[in-house]
């Protein structure tokens, strides 16, 4: 099993490519479920979460040919053609590895008008049930039912459009529900719908592949059903959470860095917390750049919220920054419960971080000490990385399948950067 020892005190310098969003391809990729005609995503990242999306699409019946890009960066050409689906149920081994497979439920539905999806069960950051999923899809007329753990939806005279109303914001929900809609016969308006930046990308999208769509970016989502969509090319947004863990860790171990490939708007909500404990950023035509010099981190507090919000997935990154900050930052989740399992590790490296409910205290200390660490989840498993670049010593991540999952070449991009971080095979 693979693991990552870093030595901190390293400053960073120089240029880090971002990489396609793995939050925004999985579900594109599941959108080729809808078509018999081919859907090609470019600018996809060779992650494993990517992997196991193109093996359950296999499974069910999809051609997918993969195309690897050339260098660190540049991401590969996934061709995805579901000519004839070959079933149309995803099994527990799979959605259990990974949730965002619950999304093959729409369009599997909306196009062969039966899915038999496996609940994705327990999973380490909270409950997250998928009843809205369920209550939409029900809504556009299928019926669902649950059995040995398994979902089973139908709707064999075709969906038929809906007013949706979300009680409260579900990415996941938001797009299986508008890749379901682009099938259904009418109309259908999504109320409350997630406006994250993924959600647009998937909308686009399917707009390029003949969907009728408006409102993206918006709450209220409008979809006109058609009979079938075709083939279509479509560029996968840059990583979002990418773009902001290495701002994060600029910050964090201090230098500069330009990050290119990448939007300064997809971060909008880190940049002036960012720039309050003290980093400069600043667009460039490539990307943004992020400069701290030597002066020690203040603190500030933050909440998560969905976007245009703080994103729940750059909390644990944000906190290994305020371990070491100047003050006492309260950091409050309020997307996930559960979302803390980053803190016992950090505090085996020093960290002062008390948890009350869904709200950590962080006093900031002056260094943090390298220690060895485990891996809980994705975005935990980066925030120990982030903060063995500050600590003193050596840091080393057990269990580094988890950033696999989500991280392209993590720590290929550091060291590029300068960081003393490297893979070891053990
Ligand atoms: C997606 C992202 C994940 C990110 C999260 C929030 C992907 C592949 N994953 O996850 O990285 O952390 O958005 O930005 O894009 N909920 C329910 N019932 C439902 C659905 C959700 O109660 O039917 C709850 C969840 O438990 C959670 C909250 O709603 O507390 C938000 O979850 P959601 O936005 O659906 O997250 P995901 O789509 O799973």
């Amino acid at each position: 099993m693979d693991r990552i020892r870093i030595r901190g005190g390293a400053r960073l310098k120089g240029e880090i490519p971002i990489s396609g969003a793995k939050n925004a391809a999985l579900p594109l990729m599941a959108a080729s479920l809808l078509t018999d005609a081919p859907l090609t995503l470019t600018n996809v990242p060779k992650l494993a979460d990517v992997a196991f999306m193109a093996d359950l699409l296999r499974q069910l019946g999809v051609s997918a040919e993969w195309q690897a890009g050339a260098g660190l960066g540049d991401g590969g050409r996934y061709r995805l053609q579901a000519t004839d689906l070959a079933g149309t149920a995803a099994d527990y081994d799979i959605v259990r590895k990974m949730r965002a497979s619950f999304l093959v439920l729409g369009p599997l539905v909306a196009r062969a008008g039966h899915a038999k999806v496996s609940l994705p069960g327990g999973c380490a950051i909270g409950a997250r049930p998928v009843d809205l999923h369920l209550k939409a899809l029900e809504a556009l007329g299928a019926r669902v039912e649950l059995e040995d753990g398994y979902v089973i939806a139908s709707a064999a005279g075709g969906l038929k459009g809906a007013r949706i109303e979300f009680p409260f914001v579900s990415v996941g929900a938001t797009e299986n529900t508008l890749m379901a809609a682009t099938l259904a016969q009418g109309e259908t308006v999504l109320l409350n719908a997630a406006r994250e930046p993924e959600i647009d990308d998937l909308g686009r999208c399917l707009i390029a592949m003949g969907a009728r769509i408006s409102g993206l970016g918006t709450a209220r989502i409008l979809i006109e059903g058609v009979s079938s969509l075709h083939a279509a090319e479509h560029a996968v947004m840059p990583d979002r959470i990418e773009t902001g863990t290495f701002a994060i860790a600029t910050a964090v171990a201090g230098g500069e860095i330009e990050l290119t490939g990448t939007r300064a708007e997809l971060i909008g909500a880190v940049i002036p917390l960012l720039e309050s404990v003290g980093t400069e950023i600043a667009e460039t035509n490539r990307g943004l750049s992020i400069h701290r010099n030597g002066v020690r981190p203040v603190s500030v507090d933050v909440a998560t919220a969905p976007f245009p919000g703080f994103p729940t997935d750059l909390q644990a990154q944000f906190m290994a920054l305020m371990a070491t900050a100047n003050g006492v930052s309260h950091i409050k989740e309020t997307i996930f419960e559960n979302r803390f399992m980053h803190v016992p590790e950090l505090l085996r490296m020093g960290a002062d971080i008390r948890v009350e409910g869904d709200m950590a205290v962080v006093t900031g200390v002056e260094r943090l000490k390298g220690a060895p660490v485990m891996a809980t989840d994705l975005r935990a498993s980066v925030s120990l990385v982030l903060a063995g670049l500050a600590a003193e010593g050596e840091t080393i991540v057990n269990r580094v399948y988890h950033l696999d999952r989500g991280f392209e070449r993590l720590e290929e991009k550091f060291s590029r950067v300068g960081a003393d971080i490297e893979r070891q095979s053990v």
